[in-house]
């Protein structure tokens, strides 16, 4: 793989502005402009029809060192998130360090390609760095949240098309009020920190649209769900500026997609006026010993299932997986992915090692193709 240095990455995007095509290879640039008959049949043409984003969290050096990567990014989205450019532990790493160089590096390919992107995430308990932690417990919270959402935000005003605000709030097994996760930000600045962060983010930039980003609102027999919405609705009442709900959607090949409680969130969500958006898209295998067909069947299954069911309720605008090629997903991770104790291939995601669509991504796009057209 011919890896990039980020000076020939971005001297390359600069030909590519001019060239329309991706400055890695040529060869690239023939492959995407090479097959335009395929236009109508990617997942950004049906998206496009539908006059909603479809895309995939990436990693920015996939795209710098694999051209096969970046064509097919191009080809088939018009979204793109980064999968940790802009989470806390990057961007902020320390207190008066910032490193937007990841994120305006995405920004500029995203930009050169004609795709948006998103941002992610903006308050979480995770990829949060222990000097922030400690300011928190020495009662620095506020001015930790304003300095951090105002920096980060306003460096990307008006570039953005939405962004993750808070994310992963709720976690009823801690016990708290309203089902809250008892994480640094709830133990500093109590229920607040989140109306604060929507009221910080909102004035930083007005041209974004705000999300709650959650996973697994069927979890605890849905009183998960329950509490996310009554999360949202007791937010809406104060008056705090939320324009949508994310629906991470990490789908579990065994289990049957709970359509009836899908379904119900979704109605529920559309009827408080917002927007609702699957955020992190991908289906976690625990059988990775069984042959690639009869797992991207039970796969595509779980795809149609869950796409049917929010697709029953509403139309979301942005539609992203988490990851576009099984070649890079934290589901290969044990670190992260409990089940996948030895880094096994999976088959989540539309596209496999060879930039294939799966079975999954067939799934994805006949389920937009079937949304009606945009007037
Ligand atoms: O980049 C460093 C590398 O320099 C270092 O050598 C390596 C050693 O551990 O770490 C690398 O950073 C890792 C980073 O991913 C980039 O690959 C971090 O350790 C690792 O913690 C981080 O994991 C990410 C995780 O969120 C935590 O931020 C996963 O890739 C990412 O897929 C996962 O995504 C989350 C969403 O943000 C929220 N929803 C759930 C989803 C899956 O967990």
């Amino acid at each position: 793989m011919n890896h990039l240095t980020r000076r020939q990455f971005l001297k390359g995007l600069g030909l590519s502005l001019a060239a329309g095509c991706f400055p890695c290879s040529l060869t690239l640039a023939a492959t995407i402009n090479s097959a335009p008959e395929q236009a109508a049949t990617t997942l950004r043409a049906a998206a496009k029809r539908a006059g909603l984003y479809v895309g995939a969290a990436v990693q920015l050096r996939d795209l710098k060192n694999e051209p096969d990567f970046a064509g097919t990014l191009i080809r088939e989205c018009n979204l793109v998130v980064p999968e940790g450019a802009l989470k806390w532990n990057v961007v902020h790493p320390q207190y008066n360090q910032w490193n937007f160089n990841p994120a305006n590096d995405l920004l500029a390919f995203a930009k050169a390609h004609g795709l948006r992107m998103r941002g992610h995430t903006l308050v979480w308990h995770e990829a949060f760095p222990d000097w922030a932690k400690n300011l928190l417990t020495q009662g620095y919270g506020l001015s930790l949240l304003e300095e951090h959402i105002e920096k980060v935000m306003g460096t990307y005003k008006g570039k953005l098309l939405s962004w993750d605000v808070v994310n992963e709030a709720i976690n009823l097994k801690d016990g708290q009020q309203q089902g809250l996760r008892k994480s640094p930000w709830l133990k500093a600045l109590g229920p607040d920190y989140i109306a604060h962060a929507y009221r910080i983010a909102a004035r930083t930039d007005p041209t974004a649209t705000l999300v709650y980003n959650d996973y697994m609102l069927t979890g605890e027999e849905g009183q998960k769900g329950a509490a996310i919405l009554a999360l949202v609705r007791s937010l809406l009442d104060k008056g705090v500026p939320l324009h949508a709900v994310g629906l991470q959607s990490h789908l579990w090949a065994p289990k049957t997609v709970d359509v009836p409680k899908i379904s119900a969130f979704c109605r529920e969500v559309k009827a408080m006026g917002l927007d609702l958006y699957i955020t992190e898209l991908d289906v976690g295998e625990q059988d990775y010993g069984s042959d690639f067909a009869s797992r991207d069947k039970l796969v595509a299954q779980r795809v149609d299932e869950y796409l049917n069911a929010v697709f029953s309720e509403c139309t979301p605008r942005e539609i992203l997986t988490w990851g576009l090629s099984t070649r890079h997903s934290w589901m290969k991770d044990p670190r992260y992915f409990k089940t996948n104790t030895r880094a096994e291939p999976v088959r989540g995601l539309p596209f496999d090692e060879d930039m294939q669509r799966t079975p999954f991504g067939d799934t994805l796009y006949k389920a937009l193709s079937a949304l009606p057209p945009a007037s």
